[in-house]
């Protein structure tokens, strides 16, 4: 007997331009256009494996072996629903499978612990999405699937593709022209990479989801953020990225941290996302750059904070080595360094700073203040993976 699976990774993406604001809830129409850089999967991923079966009583999704509620008319069942829909187009197709007609049992697995804080929704439906897109054998571009995936959440849209991707907001009201498109693959700026410093939090924050609704609700600083300030970035960094000029990607990436971060504050009440950790690495990121341009160099790295304390910083590969040491500096390490790259030739590395740095910019941590460094780079989109690779075992259940 044939058996119907399918399993697909998909890539974690962080916003240079934010999204942050939806003009419609259900169908997840964002109020401003956004734009994110893919990371590699080889280092952060969700994996999903979807099976059809006659035999299964009904949809069943476990994520990291814990069996979770799909909610009638909630997201997961939503994003299910919209590909079934695309599987009974290709079943018009004379002697195709009717598999839409069977439940379907889906097992998801993030490789990144879920307390690090990372948001692991964006990954986690475009893997769905993917997998289940694979087990239909769907004829849908990346775009199309995007639109899918950006109805279980938002910024999962962006990680269809791998490289530089744009989520264009649309204009309709059904949502059909808000998706995702690439700006540029990876090959395009191989070399930009990404210093994931994981930051301790011990605070419950206040989700993306419900933390922008309350700021269209209340912020007046977002309609300016959404109607003059994003056009014209979401034009200027695509330039940017276009001409690799890492400069003036980084000031933009900067710059929109900073914005989103504000309309954050002027929400009622205010939602502050970073913390003093926050902070002080923004101090540490301003003047490794201040001192940079002052040395007649040029901007040497960029800091960018999602809905939470972590700092992500995108910098060229030459300065990663530079940016752990300066934080090391300022944060000592209780674990050792993971060294993907090979950065310190087997070494731990240890605290320094470049000539010409202000020590005094920030005082420093004790140990922990920064738990740990995920250390990786621009990737590609979803990969579609063989069956040694399935998160599900013969009985339809998770391995
Ligand atoms: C700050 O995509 O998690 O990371 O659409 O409600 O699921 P929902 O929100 P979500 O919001 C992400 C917000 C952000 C910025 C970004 O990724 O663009």
């Amino acid at each position: 007997m044939t058996v119907y699976q399918a399993t697909a990774s998909a890539p974690v993406n962080i916003a240079c331009i934010k999204y942050w604001g939806k003009r419609d809830t259900k169908l997840i129409l964002p109020t401003n256009s956004s734009l994110s850089v893919t990371l590699d999967q080889d280092h952060l991923r969700s994996t999903t494996t979807s099976r059809a079966d006659p035999s299964f009583k009904h949809d069943r999704l476990w994520l990291n072996g814990k069996e979770e509620e799909i909610k009638e008319g909630g997201r997961l069942s939503t994003c299910i629903a919209e590909l079934r829909r695309l599987r009974r187009e290709v079943e018009k197709e004379e002697g195709t499978p009717k598999i839409s007609e069977y439940p379907v049992h889906i097992a998801s697995y993030n490789n990144f612990p879920t307390a690090a804080g990372l948001a692991s929704s964006a990954s986690g439906f475009a893997a769905l999405v993917a997998s289940l897109a694979a087990l239909y054998e769907l004829p849908a571009t990346p775009s199309e699937l995007s639109l899918i995936a950006r109805q279980g959440s938002g910024s999962a849209c962006r990680s269809l593709f791998g490289g530089f991707v744009a989520w264009e907001m649309g204009s309709k009201d059904d949502g059909s022209d808000s998706f995702a498109v690439e700006v540029a693959p990876r090959s395009h700026w191989p070399n930009l990479h990404a210093l994931i410093c994981v930051v301790s939090d011990d605070k419950k924050g206040t989700s993306s989801t419900s933390g922008m609704q309350r700021t269209v609700e209340t912020s007046t600083l977002l309609q300016h953020r959404i109607k003059v300030v994003v056009p014209e970035r979401m034009r200027a960094i695509s330039e940017a990225i276009k001409a690799r000029d890492f400069p003036t990607f980084a000031r933009l990436t900067m710059a929109d941290s900073n914005s989103f971060h504000a309309v954050a504050l002027d929400t009622e009440p205010p939602i502050f996302y970073m913390n003093d950790v926050s902070r002080a690495i923004i101090a540490l990121i301003v003047e490794y750059n201040r001192a940079s341009v002052a040395a007649g160099g040029s901007i040497k790295a960029a800091y960018t904070f999602d809905a939470g304390p972590n700092a992500v910083i995108y910098a060229p590969e030459e300065n990663i080595k530079e940016i752990v040491q300066i934080i090391i500096s300022y944060f000592p390490q209780a674990q050792p360094f993971n060294d993907v790259f090979g950065l310190f030739g087997g070494e731990q590395p240890k605290g320094a700073v470049p000539s010409g740095f202000n020590e005094a910019v920030s005082k420093k941590f004790e140990p922990g203040a920064v738990k740990g460094f995920i250390h990786t780079r621009v990737g590609d989109g979803p990969r579609v993976l063989g069956a040694e690779e399935a998160l599900l075992n013969a009985e339809g259940l998770p391995k």
